[in-house]
């Protein structure tokens, strides 16, 4: 193997030291010879192309990548050339292996003929942003808003109009639903009126706002449509002050995290808790504020569900960042944005079964609002 060596070692580079080091790699390395045959494979290639050093030493690398693949002619290129090349998000995807995407980098190898191929596997996180890229996040993002609210309000409307008709004919006891259907119609019509200005800074009517009064709307929505069955608990600080705030628009973010808490729990086991507690200690410097400032009301959901993936962790709050089929990726980039109005910070942590979105909010002092 003194080629490999030679090439990840330097020319001073013991013989049988190479093996050792690309084997203890985490990157997969696969040494391809002359006539396309595979002469070396690390065991992290063993793992992205599902196969034992065995099999692939017996193959050639047009065996083993997918039919047509860019990478036959790049080792093609290296050859002939006996320069590198390195090419992004390159489709390695087999029916054997799923779909997988890696950024190549072939270098020739000491030994005429052979190259060194790396492969860096893209991470799910890493995909969803070069699509981001392509399809110019921000212009989306307002052209959509335009759409929605034209969409939107027309139904709204109607569903409005028929809540009032229901509550003329639906008993007592169920009075509320409807004005629970009336009210809720209001809400989004009102905040569909402020998204047509998401992409400029949000017009919020602060005022202090009790915020246990914000999660009880929530947990009745929720209780009554997406978090049916779940169990819901809550643990309060009742001394809790007021917080300087734009009730729809906070009311709006403990929607859209707690819907997502509902989503990622198993719909029998599923716990979501809502906690609420003054930490005089914390301040931080929210984005885009120069002094650090105080942030004391600490909201917590915390979900028992699957939990963020790992490597999409850091992309949540951007726009268009979705794992559902028919998610629109826009709930956490609204409550990012929301926050970020309010002067505060939200953040997640992630594990499967604990799953914690924490949001520090400022006090109302006294003689605001
Ligand atoms: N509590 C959670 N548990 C697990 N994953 C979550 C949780 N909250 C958010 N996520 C992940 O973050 C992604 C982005 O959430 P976001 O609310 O921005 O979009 P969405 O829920 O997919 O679509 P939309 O809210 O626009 O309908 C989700 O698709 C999901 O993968
Ligand atoms: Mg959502």
């Amino acid at each position: 193997m003194g080629t490999v060596s030679n090439a990840l070692l330097g020319p001073a580079a013991n013989d049988t030291g190479a093996p050792e080091l690309a084997a203890l790699l985490p990157v997969p390395i696969l040494v391809v010879g002359r006539e396309g045959q595979i002469t070396y494979v690390n065991p992290a290639a063993e793992q992205m192309f599902a196969s034992s050093e065995g099999q692939l030493l017996k193959h050639t690398l047009a065996d083993v990548a997918p039919f047509g693949s860019p990478l036959l002619e790049l080792v093609r290129q290296v050859q002939t050339r006996g320069a590198s090349v390195v090419e992004h998000d390159v489709d390695l995807s087999t029916p054997k292996t799923g779909e997988r995407f890696a950024d190549v980098t072939i270098a020739p190898a000491a030994e005429a003929g052979s190259v060194i191929v790396l492969l860096q596997e893209r991470g799910l996180a890493q995909r969803l942003d070069r699509q981001l890229l392509h399809r110019g996040a921000a212009r989306s993002v307002s052209g959509m808003s335009a759409v929605l609210a034209h969409e939107i309000k027309n139904p709204l409307a109607g569903i409005r109009g028929a809540s009032q008709l229901l509550e003329e004919v639906v008993p007592e006891s169920e009075r509320g639903l409807t004005a629970l259907i009336r009210d809720e119609a209001d809400r989004i019509r009102a905040l569909i009126d402020r998204m047509e200005s998401f992409g400029s800074p949000a017009a919020l009517a602060k005022e202090p706002i009790n915020i246990h009064e914000v999660l009880a709307r929530v947990r009745q929505v929720a209780e009554t449509s997406f978090a049916r069955g779940l169990r819901l608990t809550e643990i309060y600080d009742p001394s809790l002050p007021p917080v300087l705030g734009d009730r729809d628009h906070l009311i709006q973010v403990f929607m859209n995290i707690v819907k997502n808490a509902a989503d990622a729990c198993a719909p029998e086991a599923g716990e979501i808790a809502l906690t609420t507690a003054f930490k005089p200690g914390v301040r931080l410097a929210a984005p885009g504020a120069a002094a650090r400032h105080s942030l004391p009301l600490e909201v917590t959901v915390r979900d028992n569900g699957k939990g963020v993936p790992a490597d999409l962790l850091p992309y949540i709050f951007d726009p268009f960042v979705t794992t559902k089929a028919s998610g629109a990726g826009l709930g956490l980039a609204l409550v990012a944005k929301i926050i970020g109005d309010h002067g505060g910070v939200v953040e997640c942590e992630s594990q499967p079964r604990r799953t914690v979105f924490r949001v520090l909010l400022p006090v109302a002092a006294k003689g605001e609002g």
